[in-house]
C-alpha cells in the first residue's frame, strides 16, 4: 500500500509487530480518553487563511536554543525503538540528521547515547528520567554531553508510571535480546518480569518519586546543557519551572500515557505561552500527525513541536526510510497549511490565522431552533 499520511504507518506496525510491542506503544492510559483527544482537540481549531500573497517561496527554517533546524518539527524521546526494528535509535538519529531536525534521545533506549552520537553529525537532546541513585544520572548527564548532546529534556511527569492496561494483561516487559543500553553496566539495564507492567516496576523501583524543583536547579550544577522541563500543562508550573532556571517549556501530556482525563496539549498551549511571556520558548508534543497540526501548534504560540508515535510506528514499517518519510511527509503537508493560509515565513504565522472554541463563536453555525 502507498502511504499518503503520517497516521497509516499505525495500521502497518500493528500489522508487523508482535502484540505485546505494539500495545506497549499504542497505548495511552487507562480510559485513553486523553488519547482520543489529543488528536481530536486539533480538529476543533479552524483556519482563518489569508489570501493574495505571494506564496511562491516558502522558509520553514528556525532557530531551537541557538541551533538552526530546517523546520520545527521534531523528534520526541520514545523509549525502546529496538522493537520496533533492528536498527531502532540508529536509524531514527540518520533520519532525523538527513532531515536536517533534532531528535531527542529516550534515557530508556536501546542504543546508547554514545552509539546514537557514532551515526554522525546531528543536533541531538538527551530526554533524563531521574533515578533515585544520583551517581547514575550525573554519570549519564556527563556521558551525554560528552558525546555532544545539546540539551536535557527532563521529564518531570512521570514519579510513577501511568496505568497502561494492555501492558498489564500484556505483561509488558524488554525482550530479552534487549537492553536498556544507557544502563548496561550500571546492572540497570534489564527489566525483570512482573505479574503486571514490567516497567511499572521498573519505574517504581529506580525512578525517584522524591523528585521536586529543587532538583532542577540541582541538574543545572552538574551541567551545562539547557535543560528543557517535558511534562508541563498549567500556567502555575510554567512560572516555576522558569523561576527554577528551565531553558524551555515542552507541553505535553507524555502521549496520554500518565494521568487520564488531562487536557489535550494543544488545549493547554495557550495558557502556557501566555504563563512564559516570551521568557523561553515553548514547545508542544501529543497527537502530531498533520501538517495543519503544526500550524495550529505554531500560531498558539509553541516555537516547535514533536512527534512520538509516528516515528515508533514508521520505524516498525519501513526502518530509516520510514521515519524520513514521516519527516518528509509532515513537511511537505506544513509547507503547503504556510502556502495556503498566506505565510511565507514561521514570523508571519499568527493567532489571527486559527479560530479556537475558545474565541468568539465566529466559526460556529448558530444553532438551529
Ligand atoms: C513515549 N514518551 C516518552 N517520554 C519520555 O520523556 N521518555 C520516554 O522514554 C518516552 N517513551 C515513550 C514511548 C512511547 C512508545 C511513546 C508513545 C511515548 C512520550 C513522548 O516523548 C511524547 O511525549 C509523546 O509520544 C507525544 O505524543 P505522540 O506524538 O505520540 O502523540
Amino acid at each position: 500500500m502507498e502511504v499518503t499520511n503520517v497516521t497509516e504507518y499505525q495500521a502497518i506496525a500493528k500489522e508487523k509487530l508482535p502484540k505485546m510491542i505494539y500495545d506497549y506503544y499504542a497505548s495511552g492510559a487507562e480510559d485513553q480518553w486523553t488519547l482520543e483527544e489529543n488528536r481530536n482537540a486539533f480538529a476543533r481549531i479552524l483556519f482563518r487563511p489569508r489570501i493574495l500573497i505571494d506564496v511562491s517561496k516558502i522558509d520553514m527554517t528556525t532557530t531551537i536554543l541557538g541551533f538552526k533546524i530546517s523546520m520545527p518539527i521534531m523528534i520526541a524521546p520514545t523509549a525502546m525503538q529496538k522493537m520496533a526494528h533492528p536498527e531502532g535509535e540508529y536509524a531514527t538519529a540518520r533520519a532525523a540528521s538527513a532531515a536536517g531536525t533534532i531528535m531527542t534521545l529516550s534515557s530508556w533506549a536501546t542504543s546508547s547515547v554514545e552509539e546514537v552520537a557514532s551515526t554522525g553529525p546531528g543536533i541531538r537532546f538527551f530526554q533524563l528520567y531521574v533515578y533515585k541513585d544520583r551517581n547514575v544520572v550525573a554519570q549519564l548527564v556527563r556521558r551525554a554531553e560528552r558525546a555532544g548532546f545539546k540539551a536535557i529534556a527532563l521529564t518531570v511527569d512521570t514519579p510513577r508510571l501511568g496505568r497502561r492496561e494492555a501492558d498489564i494483561k500484556n505483561r509488558f516487559t524488554l525482550p530479552p535480546y534487549l537492553t536498556l543500553k544507557n544502563f548496561e553496566g550500571l546492572d540497570l539495564g534489564k527489566m525483570d518480569e512482573a505479574n503486571d507492567s514490567g516497567l511499572a516496576s521498573y519505574v517504581a523501583g529506580q525512578i525517584d518519586r522524591t523528585l521536586s524543583w529543587k532538583d532542577v536547579k540541582w541538574l543545572q550544577t552538574i551541567t551545562t546543557m539547557p535543560i528543557l522541563v517535558k511534562g508541563v500543562i498549567t500556567a502555575e508550573d510554567t512560572r516555576l519551572a522558569i523561576q527554577a532556571g528551565a531553558a524551555g517549556i515542552i507541553v505535553s501530556n507524555h502521549g496520554a500515557r500518565q494521568l487520564d482525563y488531562v487536557p489535550a496539549t494543544i488545549m493547554a498551549l495557550e495558557e502556557v505561552v501566555k504563563a512564559a511571556q516570551g521568557r523561553v520558548p515553548v514547545f508542544l508534543d501529543g497527537g502530531v500527525r498533520r501538517g495543519t497540526d503544526v500550524f495550529k501548534a505554531l500560531a498558539l504560540g509553541a516555537s516547535g513541536i514533536f512527534i512520538g508515535r509516528p516515528v515508533v510506528f514508521s520505524l516498525a514499517a519501513e526502518g530509516e526510510a520510514g521515519v524520513k518519510n514521516v519527516l518528509k511527509m509532515l513537511r511537505d503537508e506544513f509547507e503547503l497549511t504556510m502556502a495556503l493560509s498566506g505565510c511565507t515565513s514561521l514570523k508571519q504565522i499568527t493567532r489571527n490565522h486559527i479560530v479556537t472554541e475558545w474565541d468568539a463563536p465566529l466559526a460556529r453555525p448558530a444553532p438551529r431552533l
